[in-house]
C-alpha cells in the first residue's frame, strides 16, 4: 500500500484528516531573517513558555490567522556562535520536536534557495517543490545508495499550484551553501531546478510521523551563474525575502478553509 500523506496517495487515503478544513499550520523557517515579516503579517507572538526542552535555542511564535492556528518555529541561534541554526539536523529536530508537541495538519517549510537557470530559476522565483532528494549523502554500495539519496515525492498541491500561478521543481538537499563537483553531479541526477539546506530533512521527518509538508522556496542565487553564491545570497537575502513573504501569505490564504485533499 502507498504511504498516506506522499505524492497523490494523501489525498486518496481516506484517512479523515485529509477531509476536514486544515486548522493547524506549522511552518518550519530556518532563518530569522525568513520568518520575521511572516510573524509581523500573522501578527504572531513569541511563545515563551516553550513546548521545547529546556536549553534548545529554538524560537516559537504563535497565533491564529483567519481560521486557522499557525505556528513558526526556527531553530533559532548556535549558543555559542549566535548565527543561526541552519541545515539538516537542526531542521530535523525541530520538525520531530514540534510534530510532537503541536500536532500539525500540515507543514510549510518555507525558506530561500539557490537556483538552477538552466533549468529556469531566477533570482526571486518562488517555487512549490514537487519532489524532494539529498545531495551530500554518498554511500556507493547497492540499495544504501538509494537511502543516501532519499528521493521521495512531495504532498500533491495541484489546485494551489495552479490557483498561486507558482512555478513548481525539484528540490535537492545538502549541508552546504557552496558546491562541490560531486554535489553537482548528484544535483544534476537529482533533476533539481533548486538546492537547499534543509528540505530532504523534513521530508524525511513528515514521512516517519504522517504529516504532509509543503515546500515553498525563493530563490536567492544563481547556482549556475557567475556571481559568487555566499556573495549573491547576502545581497538577495532580505529582497526575495519579502516575495517568500507575500507567496507565503497567499498559499495560507488559500488554503483557509480548505482540507488537504482539496490543495
Ligand atoms: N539557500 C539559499 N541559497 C542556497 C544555495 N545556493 N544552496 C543551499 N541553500 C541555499
Amino acid at each position: 500500500m502507498a504511504p498516506p500523506h506522499h505524492g497523490k496517495a494523501a489525498a486518496d487515503s481516506g484517512n479523515d484528516s485529509t477531509h476536514r478544513p486544515i486548522s493547524n499550520i506549522l511552518f518550519i523557517i530556518a532563518m530569522q531573517t525568513e520568518a520575521s515579516p511572516l510573524v509581523n503579517k500573522f501578527e504572531l507572538a513569541e511563545e515563551p513558555d516553550s513546548v521545547f526542552p529546556k536549553g534548545v535555542p529554538w524560537v516559537r511564535y504563535s497565533g491564529k490567522y483567519k481560521d486557522v492556528n499557525i505556528n513558526i518555529v526556527c531553530p533559532g541561534k548556535d549558543t555559542t556562535l549566535g548565527v543561526d541554526c541552519v541545515g539538516t539536523v537542526s531542521a530535523s529536530l525541530l520538525a520531530y520536536a514540534s510534530i510532537q508537541a503541536l500536532q500539525p495538519d500540515l507543514i510549510i517549510n518555507a525558506g530561500t534557495a539557490g537556483g538552477f537557470k538552466a533549468k529556469g530559476a531566477s533570482i526571486g522565483d518562488v517555487f512549490l517543490a514537487s519532489d524532494v532528494a539529498f545531495h551530500d549523502r554518498r554511500i556507493p554500495i547497492p540499495v544504501f545508495d538509494l537511502y543516501g539519496v532519499g528521493c521521495r515525492k512531495t504532498f500533491s498541491t495541484p489546485n494551489l499550484a495552479k490557483e498561486l500561478n507558482l512555478k513548481v521543481g525539484k528540490l535537492s538537499t545538502g549541508d552546504s551553501l557552496d558546491m562541490c563537483a560531486e554535489d553537482e553531479a548528484a544535483i544534476l541526477a537529482n533533476d533539481a531546478t533548486i538546492k537547499d539546506m534543509e528540505g530532504a530533512a523534513i521530508a524525511y521527518v513528515g514521512h516517519l510521523l504522517n504529516v504532509p509538508v509543503l515546500f515553498l522556496k525563493a530563490v536567492t542565487d544563481v547556482v549556475d551563474g557567475d556571481k559568487p553564491t555566499s556573495e549573491e545570497f547576502l545581497q538577495n537575502l532580505n529582497a526575495v525575502t519579502i516575495a517568500l513573504d507575500l507567496a507565503a501569505t497567499k498559499v495560507v490564504d488559500f488554503i483557509n478553509g480548505k482540507s488537504c485533499s482539496e490543495l
